[in-house]
Order: C-alpha cells, then sequence, then structure tokens
C-alpha cells in the first residue's frame, strides 16, 4: 500500500504539472481532493489494513493529503493571481511621465516687454478690429483719396469700402472718438499687407502703436518718450538718431533708427551697411487727425509712433529669416 501512495503522490505531481488553468485545477481537485477523490479512497482502505500496518500508513496518507493540499493551494493562487486584470502590478509610487509644456512665442516675448515698458511710463492698453473700413484705416487718418498707400497692392480689400487694416493707426481713431484728452494708449495688434512674402516681409505682423494727446504736449516729449524705450528694449549702450519723414497722419513726422547691434554700427549685411537699424515710424499727430474725432486742435497736441514687433524680435535673436517665426516647426520654437 505504501507504493501505491508514493505513486499516487506521483500521478498527483505529473496531472498537477499539466493543470494550466483554474478549469483543469479543478477537475484535479475533485479527482484527488474531494470526498470521492482518490485519497479518500486511500484512506478508505486503510480500514483493511493490519493493525500493525496502520500507524505508518495512516502518517504517510496524511502526508500525501496535506502536500497534494499545499500543491494545489499553490498552483491555484499562481493562476488566480495570472488571470486578474494586470493592476496588482502597478507601480503607484513611480513618478509620472511628464508632458511637454509650451513656451511662450518669441513674438509674444518681446511683445509683452514692450508693453511693460510703456505701460511702466504711463501708457494704457487698447485694441481695436482687424477688419476695418477705409474710413479708419486711410480717411479719418488724412490719407488723401487718391493715395497710393490706399491701392490693391498693399491692402486686402473684403468689399469697396471693407479690408483688413494694413496699421494699427486706425485704433488711434477709434479710441479718441470714445475719448476726451488726455489720452496715453498703447495699441498692439495684428496688421495685413498685400506683398510678396520673403525672408523680411510678411502678409501678417504684429504692429504696436502709441498715442500721447494733451494740452501743450510735444515733439521732444515723443523723443524722450521713444528713446526711453529704446534704451530699455534694445539696451542703454544703444545709440538713436530721428530722421525727418512723412506720414499723412502726422505732422512733422519723423522716423528714429538705432545703431545696428548686430554689426554695432561698423555696417553689416543685416542693416545693409548703414550702421543703423529703422526702428519705428512717429510724428505729432496732425490737425486734420484731432479735427476728425472732434478734438479742437488749436487747443490740444499730440504725438504718436508706431512699430513692428517682428522685425526687433528677429534682430534680437539674430535670426535671419522672418518666416521661421510662423512655420511653428516645434525645433525652432522650442530655443526660446
Ligand atoms: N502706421 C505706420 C505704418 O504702419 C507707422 C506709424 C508712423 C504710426 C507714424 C504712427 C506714426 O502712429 O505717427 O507704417
Amino acid at each position: 500500500m505504501l507504493e501505491t501512495i508514493e505513486q499516487t503522490k506521483q500521478q498527483f505531481l505529473l496531472d498537477l504539472s499539466q493543470s494550466d488553468t483554474l478549469d483543469k485545477l479543478e477537475q484535479l481537485r475533485i479527482a484527488y481532493l474531494a470526498r470521492s477523490g482518490r485519497i479518500a479512497a486511500l484512506f478508505e482502505g486503510l480500514k483493511s489494513a493490519s493493525v500493525a500496518d496502520k500507524p505508518v500508513l495512516g502518517k504517510s496518507l496524511n502526508e500525501l493529503r496535506s502536500f497534494a493540499q499545499s500543491q494545489f493551494e499553490a498552483r491555484k493562487s499562481e493562476l488566480d493571481g495570472a488571470s486578474k486584470p494586470k493592476e496588482t502590478s502597478i507601480d503607484l509610487t513611480l513618478p509620472g511621465r511628464p508632458r511637454p509644456i509650451g513656451t511662450k512665442h518669441p513674438v509674444m516675448q518681446s511683445m509683452e516687454e514692450m508693453k511693460r515698458i510703456f505701460v511702466s511710463m504711463g501708457f494704457s492698453i487698447a485694441s481695436g478690429p482687424e477688419i476695418e473700413s477705409d474710413y479708419y484705416n486711410f480717411g479719418a487718418l488724412n490719407f488723401p483719396p487718391d493715395h497710393p498707400a490706399r491701392d490693391m497692392q498693399d491692402t486686402f480689400f473684403i468689399s469697396k469700402d471693407v479690408l483688413l487694416r494694413t496699421h494699427t493707426s486706425p485704433v488711434q481713431i477709434r479710441v479718441m472718438e470714445k475719448q476726451k484728452p488726455p489720452v496715453r494708449v498703447i495699441m498692439p495688434g495684428r496688421v495685413y499687407r498685400n506683398e510678396a512674402i520673403s525672408a523680411r516681409s510678411l502678409v501678417m505682423f504684429y504692429q504696436i502703436e502709441g498715442l500721447y494727446v494733451d494740452k501743450g504736449v510735444t515733439f521732444s516729449e515723443l523723443k524722450g518718450t521713444l528713446v526711453s524705450f529704446a534704451k530699455q528694449f534694445y539696451g542703454s549702450n544703444s545709440k538713436y538718431r530721428f530722421r525727418p519723414s512723412f506720414f499723412p497722419f502726422t505732422e512733422p513726422s519723423a522716423e528714429m533708427d538705432i545703431t545696428c547691434y548686430i554689426c554695432s554700427g561698423k555696417g553689416c549685411r543685416v542693416c545693409k551697411y548703414s550702421g543703423w537699424l529703422e526702428i519705428v515710424g512717429s510724428g505729432m499727430v496732425h490737425p486734420n487727425v484731432l479735427k476728425n474725432v472732434g478734438y479742437d486742435p488749436e487747443l490740444y497736441t499730440g504725438f504718436a509712433f508706431g512699430f513692428g514687433v517682428e522685425r526687433p524680435t528677429i534682430l534680437r535673436h539674430g535670426i535671419d529669416d522672418i518666416r521661421l517665426l510662423y512655420e511653428n516647426d516645434v525645433r525652432f520654437l522650442r530655443q526660446f
């Protein structure tokens, strides 16, 4: 009988090794461990054993039963674990995967710095529509009806009278129509020009417009404001100069240049070997413009200025093609 017990054990182990699903394992349990199973049958046979043999046989049968029971349990928990969802294997203490966070676009970085400088000088911020009427974009700004800037070549017309604004100057008119002097605002925004796209020009770009109107505003205040801005934005070492210019909405008009900060004024490709970079158009608000918004030009004077944001941005970062700014290549944008 001892031999039968040993054979049963070997057979059990063999069957166990083939029980690779919970179903098969259950069959195994029924075959060996259940009340009518093979081990129970062996216990049954113990009754007919001799009194002398009983203790030894009883002991080894007991051992077989507990051995089979514990092997069965171990196998069961193994199979149980495998059939459960994997969640028990998630390590909650692992750090999360970082998601890439975008950076501010270089043009917006310049804009914010420019705005900050003017706000610190007492300017507030206003904005106006990008789709404008001919009146705000040109007429109210003292452009004569036949002025070449109105030409189809420069302006995106939506209809005869409606267009995409070509500059932020129309916002001057909108602000003055709503507000009595003193007015001291900057007006940032997008503008559109129907021009060929190149390394130096885009059809959409940002401008910042400035306007200060009050009793007794002078040209020297215009100069002081622009020089102070330039020193803060471009650095205190840069030199500047004012050149006479022409804009229909200012009289007199001037453009301000700063020393080229690529070559420090020695002359290079960027400044076209002049040593100077043109950075802003400006002037004293034309009396006709003041009249158009109902301000008395005998009582009030003012200055205005306007400049693009993209060019200073590319110069500052040494970018040689303005189009890169809007290609949205993250390898480019990540650098700022
Ligand atoms: N609007 C002009 C342009 O887009 C820039 C400008 C020049 C704005 C003189 C002004 C100004 O306010 O006074 O070229």
